[in-house]
C-alpha cells in the first residue's frame, strides 16, 4: 500500500472534505488518540481557567484590571500583535493552534494554585466562539458583564470618535442607529457594531447550548461601575477562589476620574486609562426613545432568561423594562 506524499495527500483531503478545512481545536488531553501523539514535554493545562467574554464596552478593562490584582489570579501573557487581548477563538489567531494560545499562558508546575483567565471582550458576540471555546475548554468559567445595552451602544459609538473613525464623526449618533437598509456601508456597519452586541439574550442563548449555565457567570455591568466590591466578592465566591482577597482595602472612588480605582501600597490610587471612563455628553432623548424600542424584545426576552437561569435581574433591566 503507498500513499501519496503528506502534503498532496492533505490537499487531496481537503479537496473532499472542504468543511473540514476550518479546524476544531480540542484539548489533547481529552481524546486518548490525540493524547498518544502529543509531546512528553507539553502540558495540556497551559489554559486558561475562566474567559472574560465582554461584550465590549462594558466594562471589561476594569474587571480584567481589578482580577488581576488578586493574588492568585493570573491573566495571559500580554499580546504583542492583537493590543492587550489575545483574541484566539474569535479571529484568525485560531488558526495559528493550541501550541499558539498555550504560550500565552504560565506553565502549570508552580502555579497550579493560581487562576488563569484570559479575557477578550469581542468574545461574546461572535458565532463562532461559543462552539471553539466549549471544544478546547469544556470545564472554564465563562464570565459576562452586561450593560444596558443602549449605554452600551453609545459608549461604542462615542468609543469610535475617540479613535477618529470618520463614519462616527460625520454621523450624530441617532444617524447611525436608526439607519435604514440603503444607508453607506459604513454607516450600516457602524450601527451594526453598535447594536448587535447588545442583543444580549440571543448571544447567551448560544453561549449556553454549549456551556451548562453554571459555568455561566453574568455580572451587573453598572453594578462593577458604582459597587465593584460587590461585584467582585462575587466573582471570587462563584469561583471559590482562594485567599479571599478584601477589595475594600484595595478600591477607592475616585472623585477626579469619577471611577473607582486602585490603591496602590504606597497609598496612591491608580486608574484605568483616558480611554476607559471617557467624557462625554449624555445620551440624546430621541436616541434614547429610539433604543428603548429596539432593544425592547430583545429584553424580554433577557428577562425571560435571567428568570429561568434563577438569575438576579439587575436594576437597568428593571428600569428598562418599566418603561416598555
Ligand atoms: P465609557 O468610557 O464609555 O464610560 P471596556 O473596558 O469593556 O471597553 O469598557 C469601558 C467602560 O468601562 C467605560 O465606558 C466605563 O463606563 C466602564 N467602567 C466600569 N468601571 C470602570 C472603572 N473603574 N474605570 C473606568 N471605566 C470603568
Amino acid at each position: 500500500f503507498i500513499s501519496i506524499p503528506p502534503l498532496e495527500l492533505a490537499n487531496k483531503y481537503f479537496s473532499l472534505y472542504p468543511e473540514e478545512k476550518d479546524p476544531i481545536w480540542q484539548n489533547p488531553c481529552d481524546d486518548k488518540r490525540h493524547l498518544a501523539i502529543w509531546s512528553e514535554n507539553k502540558s495540556c493545562d497551559r489554559l486558561p481557567k475562566f474567559l472574560v467574554i465582554g461584550p465590549q464596552k462594558t466594562g471589561t478593562t476594569a474587571l480584567y484590571s481589578f482580577l488581576s490584582m488578586h493574588p492568585s489570579i493570573m491573566s495571559n501573557f500580554p499580546s504583542t500583535k492583537t493590543f492587550e487581548e489575545v483574541q484566539f477563538f474569535s479571529g484568525a489567531n485560531y488558526h495559528r493552534g493550541i501550541d499558539w494560545y498555550m504560550e500565552f499562558f504560565p506553565l502549570p508546575n508552580n502555579s497550579s494554585t493560581h487562576y488563569v483567565f484570559e479575557k477578550s471582550a469581542t468574545y461574546f458576540d461572535n458565532h463562532q466562539v461559543a462552539e471553539r471555546a466549549y471544544a478546547m475548554l469544556p470545564r472554564a468559567r465563562i464570565v459576562t458583564i452586561l450593560l444596558s445595552p443602549s449605554k452600551r451602544a453609545y459608549s461604542w459609538y462615542q468609543h469610535m470618535r475617540a479613535h477618529a473613525d470618520p463614519t462616527a464623526l460625520n454621523y450624530s449618533f441617532f444617524e447611525v442607529v436608526s439607519a435604514l437598509e440603503g444607508a453607506p456601508k459604513a454607516v450600516r456597519d457602524l450601527q451594526n457594531r453598535c447594536l448587535r452586541p447588545g442583543m444580549y439574550a440571543e448571544h447567551l442563548d448560544r453561549w449556553l447550548s454549549y456551556y451548562p449555565p453554571n459555568q455561566l457567570l453574568i455580572l451587573d455591568g453598572e453594578l462593577l461601575k458604582n459597587d465593584p466590591v460587590s461585584v467582585m466578592n462575587k466573582v471570587q465566591r462563584y469561583l471559590k477562589i482562594k485567599p479571599f482577597y478584601n477589595y475594600e482595602q484595595h478600591l477607592k472612588f475616585d472623585s477626579k476620574k469619577g471611577f473607582y480605582c486602585q490603591i496602590l501600597p504606597e497609598g496612591k490610587t491608580k486608574c484605568l486609562g483616558k480611554s476607559k471612563g471617557r467624557n462625554y455628553p449624555i445620551m440624546d432623548s430621541q436616541s434614547q426613545k429610539f433604543l428603548q424600542q429596539y432593544y425592547k424584545q430583545h429584553n424580554i426576552e433577557l428577562f425571560k432568561l435571567l428568570s429561568r437561569l434563577g438569575q438576579q435581574l439587575p436594576e437597568w433591566l428593571q428600569d428598562e423594562l418599566q418603561v416598555i
